[in-house]
Order: structure tokens, then C-alpha cells, then sequence
């Protein structure tokens, strides 16, 4: 049976501490480490660049989830990809030639994926849906952790689902946005692959119990 992957969001870690921080996470369950950059223009907030891209590498032993929230992300890609991304997500809002900034992301060698908003519908990426590994549908509206999951995106999850089972593609599903242990179940069986978290688990008494208990929900399989 194939599980279901966690991506602990390191906007919600303690920025004194990020080492720290990063390897706790290590000796956790989690698959990825989803890295949010915010540019102060496409979103309201300001977060971090390559430099702590950097960092997380040097620390992280799992693969850096890098989730673009700016404008114009064909300047950044390469940036991005040197400062150790394995993963480069990019707002379907953000580029009017998507595709070519999904070959730009692919050339580097790192899996390409299309963020999209919480108002943008799944009809839209029906054309790019071949040529992505992820995508990353919004369950808040992108610049803040810690917000209220919108429970609209279980509709989007399963339609996503049906569109890449109908084509026959291979994107994964993450779902990023308010996410934990009240409504990961929901999520997962609408048919989510990859769970983002971050408030859910950095502000756990326990951070590595909220990742086991995300990581255990089980109920993946229906289409693994
Ligand atoms: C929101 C970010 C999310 C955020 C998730 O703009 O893209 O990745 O870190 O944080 P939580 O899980 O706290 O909603
Ligand atoms: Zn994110």
C-alpha cells in the first residue's frame, strides 16, 4: 500500500532555530520539508530566499518542497534549484507562460509543480496537467500560516483526482493550507497524495507525534 506523504511547512518553525528546528523534523516521519518563499507583492507577506534555502539543505535529510509564492518566478528558478530545491512549485496566477516555466523548472533537473489558488479552478490546469509532478491546490489563501482550512478544496481534490485518473497522469496531489488532524482524514480520502502542515506540527506539544499521527491515518490505497 502506498501512504500517503507529510510535508512539515518550515514557515512555522522558529527562525532562531531553524537547525534545531530542521532536525527534529529529520527524526520525524515526515517526507518532505515544504519551503514557502513569499515575495511581499504576489502575497502580502515577506518570508525568506535562497540564503535559508541554503540552510535547510545543509540540515534537512529530506527532499526541500519549494513552494514559490512570488511574481514572475522564471528569474528565480535556476536561483533556487543551486540553493538545493528538489521540488519548484509555481502559481498558475503568477505566470501567464506556464508551460514554458514548467520546462525552465524541469531543465534544472528538480520535479516541476503548479500552485493554485483557492479561487482558481481545476478547469485551468487541465491543459499543463500531463507535464506537471505536483500540484499544490490552496486550501488557504497564500501569505499566512496558521489560517482556517477552506472546505471547498475537497471538491477541487476530487475533481484533480478524476482529471488525473482520466488522463492517466502522474501529479501528485498536495494540499497546502490549515491542514491537521481534524480534517486530514477528509483530505486524504477526497484524494490528496501529500500533506503540507505547518502549524499543525510545529506548534504540537509533540511535533513528532502530530507527524506520526498524519502519517497513520491509513486510509490511503483506494487508488495507490
Ligand atoms: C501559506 C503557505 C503554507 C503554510 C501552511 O501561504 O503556503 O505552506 O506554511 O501553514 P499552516 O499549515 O499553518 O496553514
Ligand atoms: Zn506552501
Amino acid at each position: 500500500m502506498v501512504k500517503h506523504l507529510i510535508a512539515p511547512s518550515l514557515l512555522a518553525a522558529d527562525f532562531g532555530n531553524l537547525e534545531r528546528d530542521i532536525q527534529m523534523i529529520n527524526n520525524t516521519e515526515a517526507d518532505w520539508l515544504h519551503v514557502d518563499i513569499m515575495d511581499g507583492i504576489f502575497v502580502p507577506n515577506i518570508s525568506f530566499g535562497p540564503e535559508i534555502v541554503k540552510v535547510a539543505k545543509k540540515y534537512s535529510k529530506l527532499p526541500l518542497d519549494v513552494h514559490l509564492m512570488i511574481e514572475k518566478p522564471e528569474r528565480y528558478i535556476e536561483t533556487f534549484r543551486d540553493a538545493g530545491a528538489d521540488h519548484i512549485s509555481v502559481h498558475i496566477e503568477a505566470c501567464p507562460h506556464l508551460h514554458r516555466v514548467i520546462q525552465q523548472i524541469k531543465t534544472t533537473g528538480a520535479k516541476a509543480g503548479v500552485a493554485v489558488n483557492p479561487h482558481t479552478s481545476i478547469h485551468q490546469i487541465e491543459d499543463i496537467i500531463e507535464d506537471v509532478d505536483i500540484v499544490v491546490l490552496m486550501s488557504v489563501n497564500p501569505g499566512f500560516g496558521g489560517q482556517k482550512f477552506i472546505y471547498n478544496t475537497i471538491n477541487k481534490i476530487k475533481a484533480l483526482r478524476e482529471l488525473i485518473t482520466t488522463r492517466n497522469a502522474h501529479a501528485l496531489i498536495e494540499v497546502d493550507g490549515g491542514v491537521g488532524q481534524q480534517n486530514a482524514e477528509s483530505i486524504l480520502q477526497a484524494g490528496a497524495d501529500v500533506l503540507v502542515a505547518g502549524n499543525s506540527v510545529f506548534s504540537a506539544e509533540n511535533p513528532n507525534l502530530a507527524v506520526y499521527a498524519l502519517k497513520n491515518i491509513g486510509i490511503r490505497g483506494f487508488y495507490a
